[in-house]
């Protein structure tokens, strides 16, 4: 039997949800924001757009794809860029599959743990890595598990206080801009780690946070 579905809105589109991902949330909108201002884009009526800091037609990887509402999303709001996206989970990447077929977004889907195709060059080095990866502590005393026990645990949950996989790309990420998402409670320990990494914040928008790679 299939896995009961419901239909999502990010960003102004509608994703095809089951239980194998992630309930796209409001907070993972302002990551698409912070990557049209650094592609020099306009994202709010009447608000002077940025200049560009990414190239021209950029190279964008999205790691944790999830439901592609992130893939999908940059592919269709900048189509000079060419957006690649990968997840752990083969369960996952059917649906991403699904929703970018259904919004005509043309976008090769890619199995990996985390940086692994870059590595091995599967995938080319990308100008640009967004990251929505799991981040939540399992001890947080706030959260509503029974909420929560409606999406897959492996989007959800990480060890090292939520911080084991950011942490984990920070290790193996070279590309020039990097854009993470992390509860605000974890950012202090996130943007200390990145530094140690060569990746100094260029800019904070709520969860999100965007780093540039320093020579
Ligand atoms: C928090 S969800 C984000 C989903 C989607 N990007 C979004 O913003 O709604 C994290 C995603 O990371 C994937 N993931 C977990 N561990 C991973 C790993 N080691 N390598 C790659 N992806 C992983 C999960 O399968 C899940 O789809």
């Amino acid at each position: 039997m299939n896995a009961p579905s419901q239909i999502k809105d990010f960003y102004g589109r509608n994703f095809y949800i089951t239980k194998d991902v992630l309930i796209p949330r409001p907070e993972t909108e302002q990551l698409i924001d912070m990557v049209l201002s650094f592609a020099g884009k306009s994202y709010l009526p009447g608000v002077k757009p940025s200049e560009r800091i990414l190239p021209e037609r950029p190279v964008i990887l999205d790691v944790g794809t999830g439901s592609g509402c992130i893939a999908i999303t940059l592919a269709l709001e900048l189509p000079e860029a060419t957006v690649y996206a990968s997840d752990i989970s083969k369960k996952a990447l059917k649906i991403a599959q699904k929703n970018a077929q259904n919004l005509g977004a043309p976008i090769p889907f890619i199995i990996s743990h985390l940086l692994e195709k870059v590595k091995s060059g599967t995938v080319p080095t990308p100008d640009l890595i967004i990251a929505n990866l799991p981040y939540v502590d399992e001890t947080w005393d706030w959260l509503d598990k029974k909420a929560l026990s409606k999406e897959p645990s492996i989007a959800l949950y990480a060890k090292d206080h939520g911080l084991a996989l950011i942490k984990e790309l920070l290790d193996t990420a070279t590309s020039k801009f990097l854009i993470l998402e992390a509860d605000p409670c974890q950012h202090q320990e996130v943007i200390n780690y990145a530094k140690t990494k060569r990746y100094s914040l260029l800019d904070t928008k709520g969860y999100i946070l965007g780093f540039i790679r320093t020579a």
